[in-house]
């Protein structure tokens, strides 16, 4: 039997066991003191002003979306995403328009998004991607009263210039499942530098309580202290996960560019790409699915980028902008290569040899 060469493998450390040990000692399982703690690093990591622990990004972002209210509105939305972007707009009452995404970057450009608004348009729901950052001058449109929720499930991490992902946008959602940066198992938060903000989404997400008192609508999107204690120990380990993975990011950079017909995403002129996902377009039509079928026959696991939502059931009425050509060409073309500590350089020039024969049997 092959190797498994997993696609993503959490990184886990003796630290990670000895925390959740410690909240399961002191019989506190619910949120507390040690999500206050969590909330609070994120918040100081990413220069926000507030954190708000969830129990996902996708309850994260219906979390903010509620508060912001858009019920009966248009929210702009990437196209080329996980389905919970736009699934979340639709629970907080909204009418998700997709619009498409720069075919290298992956992510929505501040053309696209220009080319894309229209008078009723007042919520934009960008989407950062496998680590990459939206182009600075994205974040002008709040200049001109459009409040941008960043769905940057992705990108904890994640900078422009200087400036961190998630004290950019009026609000910013992150996820902490396994194949993210650093994970809780499930888990969630929201930053903002905006006080009313905080308040709304700590009472919407404990079921609408305001000093002890129930005093509007409200839900249980709560993170228990174990799985905050799981944050905490892997938060300690980030910049040293991330500079890992720029590492392995370089090696499959160098072996790829060897192959003409694979083009690794491009990061955004200025940004730090966390390489959340290592994620590649081919550029000759059905090679994608045949690299993948080869690399499973060895035993090596890989994914599609993402999803176009418009291609998919539950979206295919979904108001749009343009053609969405580029989303559909990522959709049909691109993939995730494996990615995470437990893989070796020998790893990657096995994948890359992989994909070059498959390449060159086309
Ligand atoms: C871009 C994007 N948004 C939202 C989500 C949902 O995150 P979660 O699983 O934490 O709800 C994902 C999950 O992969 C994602 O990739």
């Amino acid at each position: 039997m092959k190797k498994r060469i997993f696609l993503m493998r959490p990184s886990l450390a003796k630290e990670d066991f000895d925390q959740i040990k410690k909240v399961l000692r002191s019989k506190f399982l619910t949120e507390g003191d040690v999500t206050k703690r969590f909330e609070a690093k994120i918040a100081s990591y990413v220069h926000a002003r507030y954190a708000i622990a969830t129990t996902s990004a996708t309850t994260a972002i219906h979390t903010a979306l509620e508060c912001i209210g858009i019920k009966g509105k248009k929210v702009l939305v990437s196209d080329f995403t996980f389905p919970a972007t736009a699934l979340a707009v639709r629970l907080a009452g909204g009418i998700p328009v997709l619009a498409d995404v720069d075919k290298d970057t992956m992510n929505i450009t501040t053309e696209i998004a220009e080319n894309s608004l229209d008078d009723y348009t007042r919520v934009i729901l960008p989407v950062s991607l496998f680590g990459n950052p939206l182009e600075r001058d994205f974040y002008k449109f709040r200049r001109i009263g459009i409040n941008i929720v960043e769905d940057a499930a992705t990108n904890l991490g994640t900078k422009i210039g200087r400036d961190h992902v998630g004290s950019l946008a009026d609000i910013t959602c992150f996820s902490f499942h396994p194949r993210k940066i650093i994970t809780t198992g499930e888990g969630g938060m929201i930053t903002t530098n905006d006080k009313r903000v905080d308040e709304r989404c700590r009472s919407y997400k404990t079921f609408g309580k305001v000093k002890g008192e129930f005093i509007q609508d409200g839900t249980n999107y709560k993170l228990s202290d174990i799985l905050s204690a799981l944050g905490l120990a892997q938060f300690s380990r980030l910049e040293k996960i991330i500079t890992k993975r720029l590492q392995m990011a370089k090696i499959y950079d160098e072996l790829l560019s060897k192959i003409s017909v694979i083009e690794p995403q491009k990061t955004t002129v200025g940004g730090r790409n966390t390489r959340q996902s290592y994620t590649c377009y081919v550029t000759k039509e059905h090679l994608r699915d045949k690299i993948r079928e080869k690399l499973a026959h060895e035993n090596i696991e890989s994914q599609i980028g993402t999803y176009a939502l418009h291609r998919l059931p539950v979206f295919k009425k979904c108001l749009r902008k343009g053609s969405l050509s580029n989303s559909t060409f990522l959709y049909k073309n691109s993939i995730s290569l494996p990615m995470h500590e437990e893989l070796s350089q020998d790893d990657q020039e096995l994948i890359c040899k992989i994909i070059q024969a498959a390449s060159n049997q086309q």
